[in-house]
This record gives C-alpha cells, structure tokens and sequence, in this order.
C-alpha cells in the first residue's frame, strides 16, 4: 500500500511516498526563501502554487511509480498559516477525486512524532517537538498525545530566527545561530522562564536583541542556545519523571541542532532512560511524515468509517473511506491534543 503525502503549512511545499511498514521510497521538498524577513503569506502561496505539480512529479518519478499507483492522499489540514494550507489540501482532494482514491487530512504535529518514533525505533517516548511554531513536550497516554509542556508564546524556532534576523543573519536563523555559538566563549547572563512544564521565550528575545548592542554576536548565540536548551531539557525531564516513560524522541526542525541532542542525550544517560533524535532528513516540514500518517490512519480507521456511515448515509464520500470533502477542510489552530490516535 502506498501513500502519498502533501506537506505545506509554512515554508514548505513537501511531498513524499510511504507504504505501510514505514518505508520511505521519497521525499523531495521545495522551500519557500524571503527575500526579506520572515514568511510572507500571500508569497508563500504563490511559491507553492507555482511548485505544486512540479514536486508531485518529481516525487513519483524519485519512487519510481506513476501517479496512479498511489492507494491513498493525505496532506498537512494544520495547524499553519490558512494561505499556505490550502495549496497543498486543494491539490490533495484534486488526486484523492481524480483517481477515486482516499483522502486523509494529517496533523501536521503529530507527523513530526510519528515519522521520528518509524526512524528511531522508539515506541513511547516523551517527545520533545521543536520547530518554527511550535515548542511541546508530548507523551501518548489514553488514546491521545498530551501536552504536558509547551510554549506560551512563541516557538523556539521562531526565537532563533527573530534573533537571527534582527542580529542580520540569514533565514532561517538556527543553523546560523548554531554555526556562530561554536565561537561563543563567554556565558552571558539570560532570563531563564520555566513556569512548570511550560516555558517562554519573548522576554528572552527582547532581553537578548537589546544585548546586542554591548555583546559580541557569537557569545550571545553560544548563551542563547546554552539557556533556552537548558529549559527545554529540564521541562522533558520533569515530563519523563511525570509519566515514568524512560524514552526521549526530539523532532521537529530545531531537532537537527547539535547541541540540543547532546544535552538530551545528557540528561537521558544520567536517568538510564534512552534517547534518539529524528534524522535529519526527516526533522524539518516534509510530506514524508504525512505519507506515513496517513497510512497509519487509513489502516486503523475502518470501523469507525463503518459505524460513521450508518449513522449518517447522507454523508458525500469520496471513495467510501472515511472523509468526506467537508471533513477535509483546513484548521490553522489544530491541536495535537485534539486528535484522537486510532493506531496506538
Ligand atoms: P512547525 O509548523 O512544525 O512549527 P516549521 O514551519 O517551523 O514547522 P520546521 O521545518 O519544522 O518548520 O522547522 C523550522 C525551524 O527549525 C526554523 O525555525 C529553523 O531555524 C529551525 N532550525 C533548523 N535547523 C536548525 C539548527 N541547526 N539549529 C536550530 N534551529 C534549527
Ligand atoms: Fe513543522
């Protein structure tokens, strides 16, 4: 069985093909660069607009199949920004209709869990998911991914790039801030805010852009990762001693930051627990991860699909799945926590 995955929530027009053991046969990416700033709506969607059918294409050609061989669609419903969203589900029901075959819309969070526990090998770990928008500390537990720590402002990814920007660096800014911290010698002093399980970030920027004009850049970088690394581990630890699971996963696009592997591995080692971190390819937006989800829907969804479609008949199905067209509308504020997990 094979799924293609759409991927487009921000800067990525993503597209891959998975089958149900988890085999990735692509996953081929065209990413959105602003010329300045941060993301820009509006020209986001024209990128993946103009790139949409060309990253289908390529991706089947990569997977070595045709397009028809595909036996179900899914694509990214959110969370997101609603302009870059609609590109990738308007193009995913096109194929779903065109070759009658089933449409999953994927939560784009748990995709970056679900394609780091298949990469990893770890079965239920606390995972710590980082990316642009998004800082969350999840772990499975009676039949959702809850959130037991998460950001109260911005994501952490989202901090490096602001900071990046302002410092004028290029976007994105975490692998520059990461290059930059290397030469950083000097521990200079940041506000650390832990509120529990959770943590934020804003007064942390503001805090760090005015010290720009009295540090060095490559000593605030080295500071900047060493403090707000330091909350993330502490507040993953406190989730692992909470839910006694003695896995760590971290994912998403702040995942491919070496230093923060290392400090998790750390604390990890310390509490006996194991911990893996995603593999690059797969730790930034990509439609790999919503190809595997939407495989690992597709196949625990039939009887909910059964019992769904005798209580409502008159619901317009696609293929006779599970979805209909209106249930496949994007949702921009889609919560990890709100999805159900069928598969676990
Ligand atoms: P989400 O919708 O999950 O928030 P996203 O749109 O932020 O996703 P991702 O590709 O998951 O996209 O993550 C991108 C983020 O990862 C950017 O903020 C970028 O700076 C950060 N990033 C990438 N590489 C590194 C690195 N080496 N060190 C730190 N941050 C990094
Ligand atoms: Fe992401």
């Amino acid at each position: 069985m094979l799924c293609l995955g759409i991927e487009s929530t921000a800067h990525t027009f993503g597209v891959g093909i998975a089958d149900e053991k988890g085999k990735v046969f692509s996953n081929v990416r065209s990413v959105y660069k602003p010329k300045i700033g941060g993301i820009h709506p509006t020209e986001a969607q024209a990128h993946h607009l103009e790139k949409a059918c060309e990253t289908i294409s390529i991706a089947c050609e990569q997977a070595k199949i045709k397009i028809s061989d595909i036996d179900i669609f899914s694509f990214s419903a959110g969370p997101g920004i609603p302009k870059c969203l609609r590109v990738g589900a308007v193009a995913c029901r096109m194929l779903s209709q065109k070759f009658s075959k089933p449409i999953i819309p994927v939560n784009h969070c748990i995709a970056h869990i679900e394609i780091g526990k298949i990469s990893t090998g770890l079965a239920d770990p606390v995972t710590l998911y980082v990316s642009g928008g998004n800082t969350q500390i999840l772990a499975f537990a009676e039949g959702r991914y809850r959130v037991f720590g998460e950001t109260q402002d911005i994501g952490v990814g989202n901090l490096l790039d602001q900071f990046g920007r302002t410092a004028g660096l290029p976007f994105p800014g975490g692998p520059e801030i990461e290059r930059l911290a290397l030469q950083g010698k000097k521990f200079i002093e940041l506000p650390y805010v832990v509120k529990g399980m959770d943590v934020s970030f804003s007064g942390i920027l503001t805090d760090c852009e005015r010290k720009l004009k009295t540090e060095k850049l490559e000593d605030l970088c080295f500071s900047l990762q060493e403090n707000v690394f330091a909350m993330l581990v502490e507040t993953t630890e406190r989730a692992m001693a909470h839910t006694e699971k003695n896995e760590c996963l971290l994912t998403g696009g702040v995942a491919a930051n070496k230093r923060l592997a290392e400090m998790l591995k750390i604390m990890c080692e310390e509490r006996g627990a194991k911990f893996a971190v995603v593999p690059r390819e797969y730790s930034g937006d990509c439609g790999a991860m919503i190809a595997w989800v939407g495989i690992l829907e597709f196949l625990t969804q039939k009887k909910s699909d059964d019992f769904s479609a005798r209580k409502n008949p008159s619901r317009i199905f696609i293929t006779g799945k599970k979805y209909s067209l209106e249930q496949t509308k994007i949702n921009r504020f889609w919560r990890s926590d709100d999805v159900e997990i069928s598969w676990l």
